[in-house]
């Protein structure tokens, strides 16, 4: 099957509103190729105004995180469904900041990847190890674990619809990206995980993104790997011509 490729850049705690639209304008007017799907993930403050600017264009609006309730006493907090109606089509579960700073379980993300799909949001799902487990040779039960209970509970054709991200928590923001072959080794062992529960036809279908220092230096020899099917990318997707010429260098 061919994939497309996405190429998501999750701006994290940055840009405000003007930022954010100043971003999107100059991307759209860079001239982008429609073969990858593009996506960008603002703060929650910007999702509305953005996601205004990016009417009729190709490129998608993802949020960072949200509850898993559609409303309720929870103060702060964002629902799927106030997500939804901003026009979001992804949203990014169980980041690795989110696991670490915010205490956000494998079982808080199954309960959001399953409130997405309910709401019809699609998931990025990310998993990936630490530095430490990475040396206690502990790779891939770490990311076996977290992979099963994301999806737990989920039908197949739910799971086939889904996008992963394996990003190794020492690569992110640290400039020390995962080898092409390393990051190739855990795709390919998620999309074995899941051809195992789900099926062949499920694991052919979910899209696994690598993220972790991603840049246009890096870009082409990890997108070549077979089951890399995409970035989601940290610091080069806050300047539009990083995350333009990663776009480029994926195609
Ligand atoms: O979600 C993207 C991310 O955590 C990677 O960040 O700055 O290493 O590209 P960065």
């Amino acid at each position: 099957m061919m994939r497309q490729l996405i190429i998501a850049g999750n701006w994290k705690m940055h840009k405000t509103v003007a930022e954010a639209l100043s971003f999107v304008q100059e991307l759209q007017s860079s001239g982008l190729d429609s073969r990858v799907e593009v996506v960008v993930c603002p703060a929650f403050t910007a999702l509305a105004p953005v996601a205004e600017a990016l009417k009729g264009s190709a490129i998608r609006l993802a949020a960072q995180n949200m509850h898993w309730e559609a409303q309720g006493a929870f103060t702060g907090e964002i629902s799927p469904l106030m997500l939804k109606e901003l026009g979001c089509k992804y949203v990014i579960l169980g980041h690795s900041e989110r696991r670490q700073y915010d205490g956000e379980t494998d079982e808080k993300v199954n309960r959001k990847v399953k409130a997405a799909l309910e709401h019809s949001l699609i998931p990025i799902i990310c998993v990936g190890e630490t530095l430490e487990q990475r040396e206690a040779g502990k790779t891939a039960v770490t990311v076996e674990t977290q992979t099963r209970a994301a999806l737990s509970g989920l039908t197949t054709e739910q799971v086939a619809g889904l996008v992963f991200a394996y990003e190794p928590v020492w690569a992110i923001g640290t400039g020390k990206t995962a080898s092409d072959q390393d990051a190739q080794q855990v795709n390919g062992l998620i999309r074995e995980i899941i051809a195992g529960a789900y099926g062949a036809e499920a694991a052919d279908a979910v899209r696994i993104q690598y993220g972790g220092s991603v840049k246009p230096a890096n870009t082409r020899g990890l997108m070549s790997q077979p089951d890399i099917d995409g970035a989601l990318v940290g610091g080069a997707s806050l300047k539009v011509e990083d995350f333009a010429g990663i776009i480029s260098e994926a195609q």
